[in-house]
């Protein structure tokens, strides 16, 4: 396995393959890596002749300093599930200083209202954040695909709109959620969850499937109605919202449209761990 820490390293070696003309299929991570991420490493090993995967805990997405100093950082671990995979990945494992070079702060983005929406309310400055570190990658990586989970939908879209407004040379592709047995989305976050806590969270995706159900007799605000009843008689968790929105605007649907595609999503706090899920509706 290659690990490179620094940045001209890294863009040397790839600028010399890629002359050759070998693609590169990028997966950006902040690490703890977990089944959901391998879904990910393992379809850009197949659409491309390597696989990049930059394990980064990015400050500048971070709202509260509490949970950057919390995030797991578990570089030796990760290299060896990813080594389970396959042994040529290339990790990409930089400093805060080699990415920000002293200057750690967001660039402000225009992400046409997409980052207003769901997380943009309740994490303040995150889109930034993850606009900056990504379009840095980007450049760093060249990557030819980049792949990113629909469990971070709206991170998706936002993404997908960089390249766009940006006119970056790199296809964004969107991965399915990868889910534990029980439905729970694989997270980060899921290995800090305690005993009851554990046993609680499978209910959130339980309720979007329910919810997915529904949607096709009832409207969006009987449906969200229903889902709010659902989480306030469940003493373990307690919802941050739940919204169905159209997915180009990511704006909540008011009045439903055969013509339209929609996606239900959640954010719930079991203890004082966030946990977020969507699930397509139609
Ligand atoms: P992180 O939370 O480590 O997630 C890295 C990628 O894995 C994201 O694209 C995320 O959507 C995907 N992912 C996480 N859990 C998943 C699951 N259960 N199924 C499918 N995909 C899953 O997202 C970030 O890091 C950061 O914001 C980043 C893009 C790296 C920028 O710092």
């Amino acid at each position: 396995m290659t690990i490179f820490t620094n940045k001209s390293e890294i863009q040397d070696h790839i600028s010399k393959k890629k002359a050759k003309g070998i693609t590169f299929g990028f997966v950006p991570t902040m690490g703890a890596l977990h089944n959901g991420h391998l879904s990910l490493v393992e379809k850009a090993l197949q659409e491309n002749d390597v696989c990049v995967v930059s394990v980064f805990v990015n400050p500048t997405q971070f709202d509260n300093d509490q949970d950057l100093k919390k995030y797991p950082r578990t570089l030796k671990s990760d290299v060896a599930l990813l080594e389970t995979v396959s042994k040529t990945i290339l990790v990409y494992a930089p400093s805060v200083e080699d990415i920000y070079q002293g200057n750690t702060k967001a660039e402000s983005f225009n992400f046409d209202g997409l980052e207003f929406e769901m997380e943009g309310k309740f994490r303040k400055g995150h889109f930034d954040g993850v606009g900056t570190i990504v379009k840095k990658l980007f450049e760093i990586v060249t990557p030819n695909n980049a792949y990113f989970g629909e469990k971070d939908f709206q991170q998706l879209a936002i993404i997908k709109k960089l390249a766009q407004k940006y006119n970056l040379p790199v296809k964004v592709n969107g991965c399915e959620i990868f889910r534990e047995e029980n439905g729970l989305a694989y997270s980060s976050r899921n290995t800090r969850l305690k005993p009851d806590y554990i046993k609680a969270a499978p209910f959130i995706f339980k309720t979007l499937k329910a919810a997915k159900e529904k949607f096709g007799t009832k409207s969006a605000k009987q449906v969200t109605e229903w889902v709010e009843k659902q989480f306030a008689e469940n003493k373990f968790l307690e919802l941050e919202y739940f919204n169905i929105a159209e997915v180009t605007t990511l704006k909540t649907v008011k009045r439903k449209s055969k013509l339209k595609t929609y996606r239900a999503f959640v954010a719930a706090y079991a203890d004082d761990i966030r946990l977020i899920d969507n699930i397509a509706l139609n």
